[in-house]
């Protein structure tokens, strides 16, 4: 959780500084409060106007500045700091701080530091693995500093190898991890996410709209807070989050056997994916040819569906002390029937969602939604970010653990 949380960014100096404005701006928008150091060499990349009015922060560059106040400045910026960010991280920003050397301002406040400290790394492959590098990382460490892996890709000085710094989205999104309470821990989910597909021939299938998108969402919360997490996911076109193990499914029937594996294990069962209700009771192996129905009828062709397991309700019924959360898509009377479903499933709660309405449901980053329990408590909830409502929804079951 990032909200309120003071980090300090540093820069050193390398090509992948152009990429700090962007790691600011989105600590900025999940609410954290930014200060800049910059070393000597990253004002050399990039402006410390830059950084100043993206992080709406005087930028710190220098050891001897005028004192502004009569706080002595590394020891104020690593006493505020929730977490110090160095990205990118130099191979001799590493080398110093591996070996205490404080001889800038950045260095000075990493040694003060009595946070959280995370680098990201950006250099040369042959910098990164040089024996003195790699013996510099396993230093810092040693140290308990969080040391970002690295990307292989064509580099700024034109090699392909590893040595690309993270994404800011990734490198947030770490941040993000590491400020995150590790209340779960211990605590096993298995989460159900995105649509699935049924086959009626090699070319076409039945579907939905789900993107995946409000799973997704439960499964970072749910790992970023210390839980093991199994995540089994329909077709999306979205990237998954990093979880303990990841499961592709297409069909209902191909879902339902992948819960079953991991259900006895599990503590949590959350059940966001939109599973196809029904599948065709016959596969074709060939493609269906417009040829095959023409002359026979008025343009019609018939496909006949069975109906496919019902994950939610067959597990519900020996679910045990386990804690079973399932949503329901409806396009009327969502409470009415939220209610029924918590019962017939055997939910501890349910989350509705009226899919017709603007920003609910599919596809949509956001999601309006109540939330009924086992006593019939009926909470509202306005448009707000599935990731948002991840973490009420995550809080809501810790509270059943
Ligand atoms: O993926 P997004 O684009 O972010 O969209 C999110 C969402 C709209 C898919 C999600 O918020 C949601 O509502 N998921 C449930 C969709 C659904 O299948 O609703 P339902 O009312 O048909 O099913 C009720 C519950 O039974 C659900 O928990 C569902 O996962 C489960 N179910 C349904 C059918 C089935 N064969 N097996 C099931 O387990």
């Amino acid at each position: 959780m990032l909200k309120g949380k003071n980090i300090v960014l540093g820069i050193t100096g390398g090509i992948a500084a152009y990429k700090s404005p962007a790691i600011v701006s989105k600590l900025r928008k999940q609410g954290a409060n930014v200060k800049v150091i910059m070393t000597p060499s990253a004002t050399e990349f990039i402006t410390p106007l830059t950084m100043q009015t993206v992080s709406n922060n005087v930028v710190h560059i220098t050891l001897f500045d005028q004192l502004k106040n009569m706080d002595v400045e590394h020891v104020s910026l690593a006493k505020w700091a929730d977490l110090i960010l160095v990205a990118p991280a130099s191979a001799n920003t590493i080398a110093k701080f591996a070996n205490g050397i404080c001889d800038n301002l950045l260095t000075t406040v990493l040694l003060a530091g009595r946070s959280k400290i995370v680098f990201a790394p950006a250099m040369n492959t042959f910098m990164l693995n040089h024996p003195a590098t790699k013996k510099n990382i396993e230093t810092l460490k040693g140290f308990g500093v969080v040391v970002l892996k690295t990307k292989t890709d064509i580099l700024a000085c034109n090699e392909y190898g590893d040595g690309k710094m993270l994404e800011p989205e990734e490198i947030v999104e770490l941040v993000d991890l590491e400020l995150t309470e590790k209340d779960l821990c211990g605590k096993r989910f298995v989460i159900t996410s995105g649509p699935t597909i049924e086959a009626i021939d090699p070319v076409r299938y039945i579907t939905n709209h789900s993107s995946g998108k409000m799973g997704y969402a439960l499964a970072r919360e749910a790992k970023a807070r210390g839980a093991e997490v199994v995540l089994i996911s329909g077709p999306t076109a979205i990237t998954p989050p990093a979880v303990d193990t990841f499961i592709r499914v297409q069909s209902t029937a191909q879902m339902f056997k992948a819960v079953e594996e991991h259900f006895a294990n599990c503590d949590v069962l959350i059940k966001a994916a939109a599973p196809a209700d029904y599948a065709p009771l016959n596969y074709s192996e060939n493609k269906i040819k417009k040829t095959d129905t023409e002359g026979t009828d008025s343009g019609f062709h018939e496909i006949k569906l069975k109906k496919n397991p019902d994950i939610a309700k067959h597990f519900g019924a020996i679910k045990g002390t386990r804690i079973l959360v399932g949503f329901a898509a409806e396009s009327t009377d969502e409470i009415t029937y939220g209610l029924r479903k918590l019962r017939e499933k055997n939910m501890d709660f349910i989350v509705v969602n009226n899919i017709t309405k603007e920003g609910a449901g599919f596809k949509s980053d956001t999601n309006i939604v109540s939330i009924i329990d086992k006593n019939k408590n009926i909470e509202h909830f306005d448009t707000m970010h599935k990731v948002e409502l991840a973490k009420i929804i995550i809080s809501k079951v810790k509270e059943l653990l």
